[in-house]
């Protein structure tokens, strides 16, 4: 079984607000991450693929098929928007790094599976020190 990591990169700009809450509420929680007007990250996304090394391509899976894959599902929908508003997955989502890879997984998942190829791991670097890592369980 090998481990095979695709790395690609975003900018997007969030708040982080929960309706249910009171402004004072969402303050105490979010801090400076609740500013009416939001502020953004430079996102890494690294997505890690699993399987065995077939003879006939020595490959897991093709790195130009899985940059395709993150880059229309993934990539595309989500740099340079606000990921409160323009981002249909995150639709009354608190747009935290947390949420953001559970709602990259489900659709990652999906569409690697259907290209036979098992999802294992995504990281999502929101800076270089606040670091999200999820196996969907
Ligand atoms: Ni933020």
């Amino acid at each position: 079984m090998l481990y095979i990591t695709r790395k690609v990169t975003f900018s997007a700009a969030h708040r982080l607000h929960n309706l249910k809450l009171s402004d004072k509420e969402n303050k105490n929680i979010f801090g400076e991450c609740n500013n009416p007007n939001g502020h953004g990250h430079n996102y890494v996304l690294e997505v890690t693929v699993r399987g065995n090394v077939p003879d006939k391509t020595g490959m897991v899976i093709d790195l130009k098929d899985l940059k395709k894959i993150i880059t229309e599902n993934i990539v595309e929908k989500v740099d340079h928007k606000y990921l409160n508003k323009d981002v249909d997955f995150m639709t009354d989502i608190i747009p935290t790094a947390e949420n953001l890879v559970i709602q990259f997984w489900k659709i990652l998942q999906e569409v690697l599976l259907e290209n036979n190829a098992e999802l294992y791991e995504l990281k999502l670097y929101e800076t270089e020190n606040n670091i999200v890592v999820y196996r969907g369980e």
